[in-house]
């Protein structure tokens, strides 16, 4: 049975296995490491991304660290159109499939990211001129997958980063051809297929206050509508140097009033410098390399990693304060080195967003995010 106080654990089977490995560096060697989801266990369960490699468990830290640390996972692409619907008809269920048995497998909450989004969308699709064949391709693409993965998956990114900086909606292909309303009835198409699928709405920056109210004012009409949404993921994807705390507490506020779960779902801390000094993580944004901007290719300074380290701490302990209203963190990855911000929006840099380095070897982040929780629980017993 997990025990609330039992935060440590025994690592040595895991390290046997490791040793096994080949392709393995020395990874996981402290013998025994904390568990981030049953450090939160009370609180909210703890996701990672994993990408292909991972999900097929072809890399053994990973295999190792996922299960011990995380009890959520979201696929990093697998799942995006592009990959699991590449041409008119043909679906390509393969890695989506086994992603739900590994889920299954190690009892995880799997959220399917994600249904309806602008970017990486398969070539038929972009090419498409005529709103017929987008709204049959938008009906026949939610239909499948979210019929496919209903009772096998917790929960879906229904709709994906509709909304443009200022709160309006973001003039994609949907927008264009299917009208304002199309949010609502993917959601509706979604609560068909998926009858016991948590449906969300997902975006970045919307803990800013005029995107979040433009994200307040989709989960208003959908309610009016009468359709269901059972949550809103907060991406997470911001600078250590400039964690836009006061927003983001406000938002977890205004959002949980709205009666529907507050997440955060892509959650990584970047500590580069941004070409644009902004948090927007549209993955269409593209810059050219300079070594300027890649100003840690070889190890991260102890002032960073410190401002890192408190960058989580404050964030973690804010959850906290919080956590009625949380009900899953999200990391975008699971170690550095392959974290999707090494190569946006500038290819080729060394990034340090997460919590475990590029050897799957915790970080000073990784232990105060830890100490959060400890902290608290001291404070409450004395
Ligand atoms: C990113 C992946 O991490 C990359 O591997 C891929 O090349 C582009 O997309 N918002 C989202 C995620 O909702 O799906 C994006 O993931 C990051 C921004």
């Amino acid at each position: 049975m997990l025990h609330k106080f039992t935060f440590a654990i025994t690592v040595s089977a895991i390290s046997l296995l490791i040793a096994g490995c080949s392709n393995s560096k020395k990874a996981i060697s402290s013998s025994e490491l904390p568990s981030l989801k049953e450090t939160f266990q009370k609180d909210f369960t703890i996701g990672a991304a994993l990408n292909g490699l991972q999900i097929e468990e072809k890399e053994p830290n990973a295999a190792v660290l996922v299960p011990q640390q995380f009890n959520a996972i979201t696929p990093e692409n697998i799942m995006k159109a592009e990959i699991i619907h590449p041409e008119w008809g043909k679906y390509n269920f393969d890695l989506a499939d086994k992603i739900v048995a590994y889920g299954q497998k190690h009892k995880m909450e799997i959220n399917g990211h994600t249904l309806i989004w602008h970017s990486q969308l398969p070539a038929f699709v972009r090419r498409m001129k005529d709103a017929d064949s987008v709204r049959r391709f938008f009906t026949d693409h939610i239909n499948t997958i979210a019929g496919r993965y209903d009772g096998k998956i917790t929960s879906w990114d229904v709709v994906n980063e509709a909304l443009e900086e200022d709160g309006s909606l973001r003039k994609s292909i949907f927008l264009e051809k299917l009208g304002e309303d199309y949010i609502v009835e993917a959601f509706r198409l979604a609560q068909k297929a998926a009858p016991n699928t948590k449906l969300y709405y997902n975006d970045y920056n919307i803990e800013q206050p005029k995107k979040r109210a433009g994200a307040i004012a989709i989960i208003k009409k959908l309610q009016a509508a009468g359709v269901r949404i059972d949550g809103v993921g907060i991406q997470g994807h911001w600078r250590a140097s400039n964690m836009p705390l006061k927003d983001i507490e406000e938002s977890i506020v205004e959002f949980s009033k709205l009666g529907i779960e507050v997440m955060f779902t892509e959650l990584d801390l970047g500590v580069l410098p941004n070409p644009w000094d902004s948090d927007a993580a549209d993955v269409n944004m593209k810059a050219e390399y300079s070594a300027k901007m890649n100003p840690y290719p070889n190890g991260l300074p102890d002032s960073i990693q410190a401002k890192l380290t408190k960058a989580y701490e404050d964030l973690f302990s804010l959850f906290l304060k919080h956590k009625e209203k949380i009900s899953r963190i999200t990391f975008w990855g699971v170690n550095d080195g392959q974290s999707w911000l090494n190569g946006w929006p500038i290819r080729g840099r060394t990034n340090y967003p997460l919590l475990f380095d590029r050897e799957f070897k915790p970080k000073p982040a990784f232990y105060r995010v830890i100490e959060t929780k400890t902290k608290s629980t001291e404070k409450k017993a004395f």
